[in-house]
This record gives structure tokens, sequence and C-alpha cells, in this order.
């Protein structure tokens, strides 16, 4: 590998061009990231004709002792669906028809199980109505239900009760179950109604409901942007299951909710517009918003309606970036942030371009939008890699999904893409399929050879990002992923660590390189410049996608050639079909050493099969 060093500040590779791609897929949010642990908290979930099914709430008791209806009395206008509890036992002696000893009433196994740890504290909130007085056990309970892990009763008279009233109780685990359940339990006579139905842990990151090992596992990646939340998600596969910025703010209780047709899931939007920018501001990642410009995948809106699609997006904008005066930002501050979010990149829509409305609804979005805020940089669905975009954009979007060799190879896609357009935004690409299975480490040195390439061409590609981020084990509907997790437990797959290894990219300067094959075309190779603690670095990384070891001779020339090794970071596994697994989460990760080497001599070892990064100190 030829370095050349002439001129180290040469060529700025973008603050922001590794980054993180959020999308509501594979329960990344509801029951993932987002740490409410009740699914289906307003009981909307089954649809809004009554009687409606309530899963995954179940009920504890049989038709002898009680009866679970839901119907629309909620007090909350968007969500009317309530849950109607009539409780024909009783346990007080007077009774000829007992409550069983536990109880009767309903339970949630959230997703999958609750992850319910000991010394823990969990905030339940609940809204509750009643005929009568109550006495109303909240209890956080194994997955049978056999052993109570945190217990208090919630006891209000009639005349307290006779309206709905919020009713919040902090449990403390005694026990630790990763696969519990909430119960709301009764052993006294009557009606009582339910809507609205949290669990949260009181641990999230800075409170703001981030479940912390999978927030932290992002962190670890320093995205320098978060582009949110989807996606086809944000398509849906009807218009009337698009995710919809509006319906998804203010108070949690009041959100209707909506079911997800793309990834066919409910989703209670928790992680709602709000929450999306407050985790980007968390991260320290610019957000990109991703907009509905008026098409799913089955149903789009013609230009010549797109206008309150466009005026959707707009508020949306205002919600995040207006004063606390405006209309939107004033929305954005009465739920905690009274100073606007930085917003400077948006998207007209996710893999549209070729929908017949698509170009002509864009550029309506993209005059509104420059109009009032010239500065946010909009990115066009439509391809421009290969010939010059049609319409004016700041970036467009690229997808790829495809084979290991494919992406191996396209490591030079942008070699020659015209200088003169937009920039690309690699939005989502992955190594796919039979190649990568669950996700291997063959899938992720194809993927490392293609970011290599994207960084030497940073000059025309703005922005990177893998897909999907997350997936919950229990209901993939997308392989492979970044990170793989459950109601307690995580992993990176080998595309994360890969991942890892552009932490010092972005902002970084890189440098001029060939990559001289010798008699391996196995080999893709980048060197970049970069200072930290005062410090200068460089740092090559190499793939090696074959099955050879590969010795790496690397000369630098230019303005400093003399090095101290500091650190080499290796991934690589026994075969290129392994994987990491909840058994074996380490298996595949970056082994990271001291780099020795000679003053002169700079020449690596390349393991098959492997990806590796040398940083070397100048002196
Ligand atoms: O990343 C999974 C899906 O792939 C995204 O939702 C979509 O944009 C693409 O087709």
């Amino acid at each position: 590998l030829q370095v050349d060093a002439s001129n180290v500040t040469g060529r700025p590779i973008p603050e922001t061009l590794f980054g993180i791609f959020f999308e509501e897929i594979n329960h990344a949010g509801a029951g993932g990231l987002w740490a409410e642990l009740v699914s289906n908290r307003g009981f909307e979930a089954g649809g809004q004709i009554i009687p409606s099914n309530i899963w995954p709430w179940s009920t504890i008791g049989n038709e002898s002792s009680m009866y679970v209806v839901t119907d629309r009395s909620s007090c909350f206008e968007r969500n009317k669906i309530a849950l109607k509890m009539e409780v024909t036992c009783d346990s007080n002696g007077m009774s000829t028809n007992l409550c069983p000893s536990g109880g009767v009433g309903v339970y949630n196994p959230g997703y999958w199980g609750m992850n319910i740890e000991q010394g823990k504290k969990y905030k339940v909130v609940l809204y509750v109505r009643s005929t009568g007085d109550i006495d109303v056990s909240v209890s956080f309970t194994s997955s049978n239900g056999s052993l109570t892990l945190a217990s208090q009763n919630i006891i209000a008279l009639a005349s307290e009760v006779s309206n709905w009233t919020k009713k919040e109780v902090i449990l403390e685990a005694n026990g630790t179950d990763n696969g519990g359940r909430l119960q709301l339990t009764t052993t006294r006579k009557g009606l009582i109604w339910f809507d609205q139905v949290s669990a949260m842990p009181l641990d999230t990151y800075k409170g703001h409901g981030f479940r912390n090992d999978l927030f932290q596992m992002m962190v670890d990646l320093k995205p320098r942007f978060i582009r949110f939340p989807g996606g086809c998600f944000v398509e849906g596969g009807w218009l009337r299951n698009a995710f919809r910025w509006k319906e998804t703010v203010g108070a949690w209780e009041e959100r209707p909710g909506h079911f997800g047709d793309i990834w066919n899931y409910w989703t209670d939007d928790g992680l709602g517009h709000f929450e999306f920018f407050q985790l980007a501001e968390d991260i320290g990642a610019a957000p990109v918003w991703v907009f509905n410009n008026g098409i799913s995948h089955n149903d789009q809106v013609e230009t010549e309606n797109v206008m309150p699609f466009v005026q959707e997006a707009l508020d949306g904008i205002e919600f995040a970036r207006g004063d606390s005066n405006s209309t939107w930002g004033s929305v954005r501050a009465a739920m905690g942030h009274p100073e606007p979010f930085e917003l400077n990149y948006v998207a007209v829509g996710n893999e549209d371009c070729d929908k017949p409305y698509y170009k002509g609804n864009y550029l309506e979005f993209y005059d509104a939008i420059k109009k009032a805020y010239l500065d946010i940089n909009i990115i066009s669905n439509c391809d421009g890699s290969s010939k010059p975009l049609d319409h004016h954009a700041d970036y467009y979007d690229f997808h790829i999904y495809t084979l290991a060799s494919n992406l191996f190879s396209m490591s030079h896609k942008f070699d020659n893409t015209p200088r003169n357009g937009p920039k690309a935004f690699v939005s989502e690409y992955a190594v796919t399929d039979t190649d990568a299975k669950n996700g291997n480490l063959l899938a992720a040195l194809a993927e490392a050879a293609f970011l290599l390439g994207l960084e030497k061409n940073s000059d025309i590609v703005g922005m990177v990002s893998y897909a999907p981020l997350f997936v919950n084990t229990n209901n993939r509907r997308w392989m492979p992923d970044a990170i793989v997790f459950n109601s307690s437990h995580l992993y990176g797959t080998p595309s994360y660590w890969v991942q890892q290894f552009f932490t010092e990219s972005s902002g970084a300067s890189i440098l001029s390189s060939t990559t001289l094959k010798g008699n391996s075309s196995s080999v893709e190779a980048s060197a970049i410049f970069f200072q930290t603690n005062g410090k200068d670095y460089i740092q090559i990384k190499a793939v090696n996608f074959g099955g050879k070891s590969v010795n790496l001779k690397v000369e630098v020339t230019g303005l400093f050639t003399k090095f101290y090794g500091s650190k080499k970071k290796v991934l690589t596994s026994g075969s290129v079909m392994d994987e990491n697994s909840f058994s074996n989460p380490h298996m595949i990760v970056p082994h990271e050493t001291l780099l020795e080497m000679g003053e002169e001599d700079l020449t690596f070892v390349l393991p098959p099969h492997s990806f590796s990064s040398f940083d070397l100190l100048k002196e």
C-alpha cells in the first residue's frame, strides 16, 4: 500500500460520514430501545371495533369469577378503547363465590417477557375507574405468575375513582426474571375499567426512556448522524398505516398508536417524533428525519393533492426547530425541551423514486422547505451515482443489499461517479441472503471493503449507515442486523464490529493511497490521518477477503514517514460463516493489541478472512 502523506490535511472526510439508521423494524423501538415494558398499553392494538382482542394481555381467573371485555369509554379522545373487568367473585367472608387466593384480573407479558431485575425500581402508571371501592394488586411476577417479584396495592374509595383517575406506584423488585409479567388483580367484587397501563424501569438513559444497554451499543459506534424512523416504516403498506408524526407527540397517554403494516406489528408510539430528536441529541448525532411524502407501498397521493403532506412536513420541522412561541415549537417546549433541536437534514420519503408521483411530490416538498429553511439539506430518493439527477437535491439516497462478492467489488462503486452533483447518502447497505445468514464474518468483510471504498470516495459520499440496526430475536422481520437482543441480553454481529473500525474516520482526513495488488485481488485498504489528545496518527485499515494470509507492505511518502506502532485491531474467526450468538456473543469481536513494529519496517500480516486496522503514531 503506497500512502501519500505529503499533505495530511489534504482531503477532509465529512464530519457526518459515519452514522446510524434507526428504523422501527424487528421491534427495534417497541420492545427494544424504548424501555416501556407493557405491550399494547392502551388496549388499542386489537382495533377500534368492540369487543376487541386484547393481545398480548391475558386473563387470570375464569368465567365463574370474572369477565373481561373492551369498550370505548376511555377519557382519551384519540384512543377510546378501555378494558372493562367485571369481577363476580369476592373474598370477603360473606360471599359464596370466593376469589382464587391470588385474585383475578389481567396480566401483560410485555415483549416476550419483561426483564425484572432484583433491586431495580419500576414506575407503573395506570388509569382506573370503578363503580365501587377498589383494591387492586399491581405486581411483577415470573412468567407463569407463580413467583411474585414485586407488588403493591392500589386502594381507593368509589368516590375517588368514579371518574378516570391516574394512579402511580413504584415497584422495587426482590427477585430477577427476564421473562416476567405485570399483573393487575383483585379479590373484590365489582366493575373496574383500566386504560393506559405503563411500566417503565426508572433506570433509563437520563430518564429519557431509552434502554441503557442498547443505547450504549449505539453510542459506542460514535455515530455522527441518526436517520429515523424508517425505511419502509415511514411509507406504510398503505398510507393509513404510515408513521405520521403528529400522532406520536404530546402526552404518551393520548397517543393513538398505530399498526405498522410493513413490519406487521403494533406500536404504542411511545418512541415518537419528540423522542427521536431527544435520542439524536443524547447520542450526539445529527438528526436525519425521513418523512412520508404522500406515498406508501400500495397507494399514493397525486401531486395536486400533496399540499397537506407538505404542510405536515413543515410543521414537523417547526416542531424541531421552531422557538417555543411557534405553534409546533410550543408543543415541543411543553414536552420538556424549550430549546429547539438541531435539524439540518430531511429525506423526502424512502425508496420511492420510481413511483409515478414521486418527482412531482418531491419538488413541492423541496420548494416549500427551501423557502422556509434554506439551510436544511434535502435528500432525494433518486439514485445519482451513475447519471446526474434531473432535480435539485443536497444528497441522494443510495441503498444496497446484495451478496458478499458483489459488495466487496462495490468498494469501487463511487470511483467514477461525477463529482459535480449532490453527494450520496448511502443510508442502507448490507450483505444479505445466504451469504449473511443471521450476520456472519463473510458479510462483515465484504461490508468492510465497501466502507473502505466509501471512505476513500468521501468527497462525493457524504453519509453512510448500515441497515437494519436492531433486531429483537423474538420477532425477526429482517435478517441480518447489526445488534441482536432480547429482553435482557444483546450482542453485536460482525457487521456491527466492522462499523466500529470507522469511529475515527468522520472529520479525519483521507490520505491518498494506492493498493498494489501483487498476487492478491482480495485486499482493499485505506489510510486516514487523525488527531487525538494532541497527537498525530495515521491509520491503515485493510480487509483480506481471501482465505490466505497476506503480507501488506506499507510505504509512506511525504512530510512525515517515521512512526511508532500504536494500536492494532483485528476482526477474524475460524470460518467466514461464523456468527456471534447469545451463547457465544464475543466469538467474533475485534482483538486489540499494541502494535509492535520496527522503525523502518511497515509490513503487516493480514490473516485469512480478516479486517485489521493499524494505528501509527507520528514520531
Ligand atoms: O432495512 C430494511 C428495509 O430495507 C428498509 O425499511 C427499506 O428502506 C429497505 O427496503
